[in-house]
This record gives structure tokens, C-alpha cells and sequence, in this order.
């Protein structure tokens, strides 16, 4: 079966003047109304790294490309971003220092990264992990759960993007392979749930966790571009 290559590309949040003059109208709207500095640099440097990544690979001119993101479920404009007509998917994910888009030539695709926080893992498990997930976490030493957690974490919201559903779906109806096992879905009991998945952990570096999930059953190639 021919491997699907993924290119994975990594930028570091900035807000200058040239990546803002790309945002269209709706999106300079959405830059406006965030509060916070670091969340205005965050969304601006993910639509510039996806027009700037789409623009290679289409041929298309950065100031031209438009996203969609309507909603599968209700309609409105908050849904995963897509470049109808390209045949391309892509995902995109920001978190702290790091903004991260993953590109498939073709199947949809899912990209998530957390910036590992000390947040209760125990009580957050109870939304995002199943059963069995919870298990492994208890019995890991107090030191290591905190990155199991986001692994867990990160795995299932890579998918849940590739779906669109965002967690609009249940987290905790997905059982995916252990932290210290290849990423991989073991089961989905959900209405929602999609066959075939494909499952990655990328290399965000210290601190961070991140995943891709690609609804294939072709192997996957993963390139990732250094963080800067
Ligand atoms: C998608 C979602 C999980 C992202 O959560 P997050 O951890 O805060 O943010 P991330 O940085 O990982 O991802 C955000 C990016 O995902 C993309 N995205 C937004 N909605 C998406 C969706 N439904 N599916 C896939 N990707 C989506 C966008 O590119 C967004 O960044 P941008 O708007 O700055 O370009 C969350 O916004 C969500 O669940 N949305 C859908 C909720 C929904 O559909 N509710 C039902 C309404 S009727």
C-alpha cells in the first residue's frame, strides 16, 4: 500500500504587519475581538502558515486564499478552516510557543498540540479518558502523568479534528493505545466514530505534546520543518 506523506510545519507565534495583511475581513474581525496579545499572535500566524504552506503546494497566491469553515452540525461559520477545490486537507493547532500545521494530499487530517500544564489530570480524565485509560494513568508513578495525560489528550483531539468534529464528540467514548506505545486507536464507540485512522506523535519539543491522526489506512510518512 503507497505510504501517505504528511508534511508537518512548525512556527512560533508572531503578529507583524505583513502576515495580518493577508487575514480576510472575517478574519481581521476575529483578531480584532481577541483579548489577549498572545491569542491575536497565535491566530495570526496560523492562517499565515496555512497560506503560506497552502500557496506552495496549490500554486494559488497567499493574498487569494480563502477558507471556509462552515459547520457540519449547525451551519455556522466555527467549523474545521478548508481550501474547497484544492483537493488538499489541512489542520491547524496552536498552544503556548508553538503553531502547527499538518498537510494531506487528500485525506482529512487532524492536528493537536498542548502545552503540558499542571492542570488535575484526575479530574480532567474523567472527560477525556475512557476506562481504560484511567487505569494506566493511576498506576503510572506521580512523575509521568502529567505527560501521559496530554499524550492521551492530544492523540484523541488530533482525531476528533480530522473528523471536524471537534469536541463537539465525546473524548472519552475513544480508547487509544498507551503513552509509551505507538500512537494508534484501539476503539471508538461512538455514532461518530470513523474507520480507517491512522495515528502519529510528533516532535513539538520539551514541555509539549502533539499528535496527528489522518482517517486512512495507508502507512504514513511524516516530515515535520524545525520549530522557529
Ligand atoms: C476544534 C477545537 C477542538 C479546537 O480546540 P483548541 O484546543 O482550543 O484549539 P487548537 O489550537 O488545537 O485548534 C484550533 C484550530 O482548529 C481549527 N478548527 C476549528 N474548528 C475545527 C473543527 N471543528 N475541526 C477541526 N479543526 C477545527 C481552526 O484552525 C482553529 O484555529 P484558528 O481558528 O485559529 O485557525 C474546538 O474549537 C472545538 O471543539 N470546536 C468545535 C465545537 C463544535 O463544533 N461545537 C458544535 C457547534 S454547533
Amino acid at each position: 500500500m503507497p505510504v501517505l506523506e504528511c508534511a508537518v510545519h512548525w512556527a512560533v507565534p508572531a503578529d507583524e504587519p505583513h502576515m495580518r495583511d493577508l487575514l480576510d475581513a472575517g478574519e481581521r474581525d476575529r483578531y480584532e475581538r481577541f483579548m489577549r496579545a498572545e491569542d491575536k499572535a497565535r491566530f495570526v500566524t496560523g492562517r499565515f502558515l496555512a497560506r503560506t504552506v497552502l500557496s506552495e503546494a496549490t500554486g494559488l497566491a497567499p493574498g487569494g486564499i480563502r477558507f471556509t469553515t462552515d459547520c457540519p452540525h449547525c451551519g455556522g461559520a466555527h467549523g474545521k478552516p478548508r481550501l474547497r477545490g484544492s483537493g488538499l486537507d489541512f489542520s491547524l493547532s496552536h498552544s503556548g510557543d508553538r503553531v502547527v500545521l499538518v498537510l494531506s494530499d487528500g485525506p482529512e487530517v487532524g492536528v493537536d498540540v498542548e502545552r503540558e500544564s499542571d492542570r488535575d489530570v484526575d479530574r480532567l480524565g474523567e472527560m477525556v479518558l475512557s476506562a481504560p485509560e484511567r487505569d494506566v494513568l493511576a498506576a503510572l508513578p506521580p512523575d509521568r502523568r502529567k505527560r501521559a495525560f496530554h499524550s492521551y489528550w492530544c492523540r484523541k483531539e488530533a482525531l476528533l479534528k480530522a473528523t471536524g468534529h471537534g469536541l463537539a464528540a465525546s473524548m472519552t467514548a475513544i480508547h487509544v493505545s498507551g503513552p509509551d506505545e505507538p500512537a494508534a486507536v484501539l476503539s471508538w464507540d461512538d455514532d461518530k466514530a470513523v474507520s480507517p485512522v491512522r495515528l502519529a506523535d510528533l516532535t513539538p519539543g520539551p514541555g509539549y505534546a502533539a499528535s496527528v491522526a489522518v482517517l486512512t489506512d495507508r502507512p504514513l510518512k511524516i516530515t515535520e520543518t524545525p520549530i522557529g
